[in-house]
């Protein structure tokens, strides 16, 4: 029935929409004991359209209650990504000296797949002749963030020679007593700074040379970490989005920088051509982290986007489409090839851990091995690995006779992957079915991985978050079976638990 269609393949908890369609997470902020989730969303219809800032809030960012849309397309156009700030000591002026919430957004009237030719531009084969505009906007909140106000000075950052000019993310820097704004433009992010959030000054720009450029630049992040948890070593990271390119088979995914930020420019560490990816799967996108999670936490929590641009509208869904990732904590580690991102399922998750189904600890396992008892589409497994001489194990989840998504380490290689390419559906894309993954550096032949499985879903962690494959599936939710396997050797179970997860 048109109910249970409606249902299938939603996560139990990822957080979803209602109804309608979900892309960028937007407006991350932390107050008054709220995580605040907004994000891109168009009620109407579950494919990309108009843009709104749908809303949901959490306690722990694991459960969370949906709110109604916060901010709607006005005069200005539509509302496409961006941040929101906590402003602390109303330089803004919106609060009559006390606190509030300021979101900082782009106002646009192009789409995302306006192309310019020849003097004019053309949407969806119809071609304009107005110069589409995308320009920055301010909205505000005085009752947290349960309804908003557009700013009527608006829009606050406005360049009328570019298109992709968009996704400002905006953080108070201490150092200089200024509001710092991030934005991405064509090929490279801008820097601006503020007293007051109404009035931006252009700072530097950084990216046009560096990093991957198979996409245009989009939803950037910009924050600092220490290095290795050492507070006198810290280090700036940059967050960019690149959007899909029908060259590449990867489509859309984030990159990252490490360096330096003091205050104007940004400058990074590595070499022109070293590229970073954030996440090795195909389904993390247009992530960024929380601004204003209390000090004595500390953590910078991200989430993304589990979709990509490449399929995003046509993925297997009826009545609502997409989900976010679970929130991360990020850190950062040297590693022998450089400081590196660390990206690790928030704590709060375990919270949704129902009593473990399994534990093979210290079982060898040689050869195929169907856990038998497990049937679930929504767990957890945590499973340490050793191994003398095997060429290849892993684990295959959502498995049938007719389906599975393999989780396979080539131990030669040191290659980890995700298989998707018998997961279930994925007619809906020719692109959709595929191996993809990466190396993990191993200490001595021990592999640690954290599977999050969530009916359309596979999120790994291997080596506490030194790499992540973010994936979504859609396998027949008879496609329950978990199993385990070893080609070429045996290999040790040093641990290994099965969680069943709590629907939020
Ligand atoms: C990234 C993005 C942003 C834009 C938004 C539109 O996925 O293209 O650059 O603001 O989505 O929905």
């Amino acid at each position: 029935n048109s109910e249970s269609n409606h249902e299938k393949y939603r996560p139990l908890f990822h957080y979803s929409p209602p109804s309608g369609w979900l892309n960028d997470p937007n407006g991350l902020v932390y107050y008054e004991g709220e995580y605040h989730l907004f994000y891109q969303y168009y009620p109407h219809k579950n494919e990309w359209g108009p843009m709104h800032w749908g809303h949901a809030v959490s306690k722990d960012l694991v459960n969370w209650d949906h709110l109604p849309i916060a901010i709607a397309p006005d005069h200005n156009g539509m509302i496409f990504s961006g941040s929101a700030v906590v402003d602390w000591n109303d330089t803004s002026g919106f609060f009559g000296g006390n606190a509030g919430l300021v979101a900082v957004f782009t106002h646009s009237d192009t789409y995302p797949n306006t192309i310019y030719e020849k003097g004019a531009y053309v949407i969806d084969g119809k071609t304009i002749t107005e110069r589409p505009r995308q320009r920055q906007s301010l909205a505000y909140s005085t009752d947290k963030g349960r309804t908003w106000t557009m700013y009527e000075g608006n829009p606050v950052l406005v360049d009328v020679e570019l298109i992709d000019f968009r996704d400002p993310k905006v953080f108070w820097n201490a150092d200089t007593n200024r509001w710092v704004l991030v934005l991405a433009v064509d090929d490279h992010v801008r820097i601006y700074t503020s007293p007051n959030l109404k009035e931006w000054t252009f700072a530097s720009e950084f990216g046009a040379k560096m990093g991957s450029h198979a996409g245009v630049w989009e939803c950037p992040d910009l924050f600092e970490l220490p290095v290795d948890g050492e507070c006198e070593n810290k280090k700036w990271v940059l967050i960019v989005s690149i959007g899909d390119n029908s060259e590449f088979p990867e489509g859309s995914r984030t990159q990252y920088f490490i360096g330096q930020f003091d205050g104007v420019t940004f400058t990074s560490d590595l070499e022109q051509e070293e590229i970073l990816w954030m996440d090795y799967g195909r389904d993390n996108y247009a992530g960024v982290s929380w601004s204003d999670v209390r000090e004595e936490d500390g953590r910078r929590i991200l989430i993304g986007w589990m979709s990509n641009w490449k399929y995003a509208n046509q993925t297997p869904t009826t009545g609502w489409r997409s989900a976010m990732t679970i929130p991360r904590s990020l850190s950062l580690t040297q590693t022998s090839e450089g400081i590196r991102l660390i990206s690790e399922p928030v704590e709060e998750l375990t919270g949704l851990r129902g009593e473990p189904a399994t534990n093979l600890s210290g079982t060898v396992l040689s050869g195929d091995r169907l856990l038998a008892g497990l049937s679930g589409n929504a767990y957890e497994i945590e499973v340490e690995v050793e191994w003398k001489d095997v060429k290849e194990f892993g684990l295959k989840v959502c498995q049938s006779d007719r389906e599975e998504t393999v989780i396979g380490f080539e131990a030669e290689s040191s290659f980890l992957y995700i298989d998707r390419t018998r997961s279930g559906e994925s007619s809906f894309h020719e692109m959709f079915p595929c191996k993809h993954g990466a190396e993990v550096q191993t200490d001595g032949k021990q592999l640690k991985l954290r599977i999050f499985v969530d009916q359309c879903s596979v999120e790994v962690f291997a080596n506490d978050g030194r790499v992540v494959i973010t994936d979504l599936i859609f396998p027949d939710s008879s496609s329950n079976g978990v199993s385990l396997y070893s080609r070429g050797g045996d290999v040790l179970l040093n641990s290994f638990v099965y969680y069943p997860l709590k629907s939020i």
